[in-house]
């Protein structure tokens, strides 16, 4: 399978198939959803939660960024690989923006960045996208900015927010965005901003109408237990699993159950006597 490429996402917004992508943050998790078939592999900034243990995504730096950037990167061989700029890297201004968009590529080896934010980041946009850096957009619930909507909310209800998120995606598309995630929204709103703008919406708790979906992995897996939105699908709950095994590697440990023969290693019994005599052990 060849390696997909921002023309190529851009190109599913009309062939009907639905775009898929997940966040991952290491190789492991990487790996197994590149293998999957996923278009598209956020190393989001949902990693300062899921993995950091931050209380929220304010916190990420850059610097953590890139090396979780570098780690995926380095494993994904087909899906487009898209680097989550961190609160602080590209809101001071423009040059620091685009400078940092550089790192993401040239450091974190990401085929291109995602930044939160509407018509207040299109500049900016513009710039990173001039500078030859494709730019995924993101509107709706935008987590770096939680504070100022007023918490983790559903956005858009009324009818002046929802004509505010269609004016934002069209100012990011005529910016340069190659598609735009989408979050939190009711999904009528999404379905008319994905009708009106020329590139793909990818949803996350926006309604099947969108372009594309998106989750964090570790929410779809079941390995993040703080808080469960409402438009995360749990497929799996893999932290029962992980629980269980380490419940029986601890019985088995205290009870000499583990290692077992299996899991040990013999010696031949002359060397084993030789080296008894040596240090006169009967
Ligand atoms: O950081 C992240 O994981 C994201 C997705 C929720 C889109 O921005």
């Amino acid at each position: 399978m060849a390696k997909i490429t921002v023309p190529d996402i851009k190109a599913r917004k009309h062939d009907g198939m639905p775009i898929t992508m997940l966040t991952a943050y290491d190789y492991p998790l990487a790996l197994l959803i590149d293998q999957g078939g996923i278009d598209i592999v956020l190393v989001g900034d949902s990693l300062g939660m899921v993995v950091l243990g931050y209380p929220d995504t304010v916190s990420v730096t850059m610097d953590e960024m890139i090396h979780h950037t570098k780690a995926v990167s380095r494993v994904v061989k087909n899906a487009l690989v898209i680097g989550d700029m961190p609160f602080g890297s590209y809101n001071v201004s423009i040059k620091k923006a685009v400078s940092n968009a550089n790192r993401m590529l040239k450091e974190g080896r990401a085929d291109c960045i995602k930044l939160e934010g509407g018509k207040n980041m299109a500049p900016v946009v513009e710039a990173v996208v001039n500078a030859g850096i494709p730019v995924q957009g993101h509107i709706g619930l935008t987590p770096q900015t939680a504070s100022a909507l007023g918490g983790f909310k559903v956005q858009g209800k009324s009818a002046d927010a929802a004509r505010a998120l269609f004016e934002d995606a069209k100012a990011l598309e005529t910016a340069g965005c190659f598609s735009i995630v989408l979050e939190a929204i009711p999904s009528p709103i999404a379905k008319v901003i994905t009708e009106s703008i020329s590139i793909p919406t990818i949803g996350i708790g926006a309604g099947v109408q969108c372009d594309g979906q998106v989750l964090v992995i570790h929410d779809l897996i079941g390995l993040f237990d703080r808080f469960t939105p409402k438009f995360v699908k749990q497929y799996v709950k893999i932290s029962d699993i992980i629980a269980k095994a380490i419940e029986e590697y601890k019985t088995e440990v205290t009870e000499r159950k583990f290692p077992d023969e299996k899991h040990s290693f013999s010696m031949g019994s002359e060397e084993l006597e030789k080296m008894k005599a040596a240090l006169g052990k009967p």
